[in-house]
């Protein structure tokens, strides 16, 4: 059977240069970068090289990017340690109502434990947010503004620059959840106002559990991680080192692919997956925006169906998809984002999101497309939702 991945913003698979560079760090190169001798200097090299390759992806300085482990654990740290260190200064935070629960559930805990009030940024019908409504929302005691780049559910890319330019002439920080975005499209922390950003490595062909947060120099948020002092005090215990050497390796990899524009295969790839499955598949809608958009997204609503049931389906002949979100989709609640969008409850519940990645051909596009219109006949042959005849 065929099997073709169309997950990749759950995650991807990690690339064998990544792999390669990685397994040294596995066996003979064990030390522990926080010791004196040369076992442990030759992991503190490997630790600081990672760290300018991070930093080179993004146009930040090396002593601007702490490593974490992941994606939320980056997010915790922004906002967390931003609430933390600023409360004195202003209770106020605001983010989207289309972010992913690594910062929702934050910004939710600190409106529950610590009295933080908390603005949520409506979106268009694409998922955008309007750097407008943010312009309005800040206030004097606003602390910190957390927006995501891309986003996960729906693949919209947010207009950060506005927002940068507004945070900065209000001198307010900006956190940018860059999870998704990060290692895709070319995103330069200097030119974007960007203060904090977001990076995981499981998105871009590295390995899971590592991540880093770029944060700019003069910004101190305050640690969630205390004991060893490591990552200049903002993340203690001992280093991550293989997967730090691997989210090095995933950067390099990833500058390579965008100064070479290969991402411009897999965006024309996704062109045909979209139009093939919106000209083959009646009453669909395309979730998010037709064209500002990640180029590896493509999401739907099917009208009439349950995505889970599509999801299993399409697991039967070798495809691997999802609903929304890796994370959300073992509640069966429509999304937050499609709802934040517009987009009825029943409508909600017939979601996909195919994402492409490096490896994926036009065979596998064809195929995709091949299956998925039978299936989604079929099912709607017998839905309870009543539409028997599309
Ligand atoms: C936009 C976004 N932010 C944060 C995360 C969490 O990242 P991690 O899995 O590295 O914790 C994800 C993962 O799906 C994501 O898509």
């Amino acid at each position: 059977m065929r099997r073709v991945y169309l997950d990749h913003s759950a995650t991807t698979p990690v690339a064998t240069e990544v792999l390669e560079a990685m397994l040294p760090f596995l066996k003979e190169d064990f030390g522990n970068p926080n010791s004196l001798h040369a076992w442990g200097r030759r992991t503190r090299k490997a630790i600081e090289e990672a760290r300018i390759l991070v930093a080179e992806l993004i146009s930040a300085d090396p002593s601007e990017i702490v490593f974490t482990g992941g994606g939320s654990e980056s997010n915790n740290l922004a906002i967390k340690g931003m609430a933390f260190a600023m409360m004195d200064k202003g209770k106020h935070i605001i983010t989207s109502a289309v972010e992913h629960h690594a910062v929702l559930e934050v910004c939710e805990w600190l409106e529950k434990k610590l009295g933080f009030e908390i603005t949520y940024l409506p979106v268009d019908q694409y998922g955008s947010v309007n750097p407008e409504d943010l312009r309005r929302a800040l206030r004097d005691d606003t602390i910190l503004v957390s927006i995501m780049f891309g986003n996960n559910e729906v693949g919209t890319l947010q207009p950060i620059e506005e927002i940068g330019k507004i945070c900065r002439e209000r001198g307010v920080a900006l956190h940018v959840d860059g999870v998704q975005a990060v290692g895709h499209i070319p995103v330069n922390v200097k030119e974007l106002s960007i203060d904090m950003l977001t990076i995981s490595a499981h998105k871009m062909y590295g390995p899971k559990g590592v991540g880093a947060l770029y944060i700019r120099k003069g910004l101190k948020p305050t640690p969630l991680i205390h004991g060893g002092g490591q990552e200049r005090g903002l993340r203690s215990g001992t280093e991550n080192v293989a997967g730090i050497v691997g989210l090095g390796a995933a950067a390099s990899l990833a500058k390579r692919r965008i100064e070479n524009k290969d991402e411009e295969r897999v965006k024309k790839l996704r062109d045909k997956l979209i139009d093939g499955i919106l000209d083959r598949i009646p009453e669909t809608i395309l979730t998010g925006h037709r064209y500002n958009r990640l180029p590896f997204h493509a999401s739907f609503c099917f009208k009439y169906i349950e995505g889970e049931s599509l999801i299993l389906r399409l697991d039967a002949v070798g495809i691997g998809a999802s609903t929304g979100s890796a994370c959300s989709s073992a509640k069966l609640e429509p999304s937050h984002v499609l709802l934040a969008m517009g987009i009825p409850h029943e409508v909600a519940h017939g979601s996909l999101r195919l994402t492409l990645g490096k490896d994926n051909t036009e065979e596998d596009i064809d195929y995709v497309i091949e299956n998925l219109e039978k299936m989604v006949s079929e099912l709607r042959r017998i839905s309870p939702y009543g539409k028997k005849d599309v």
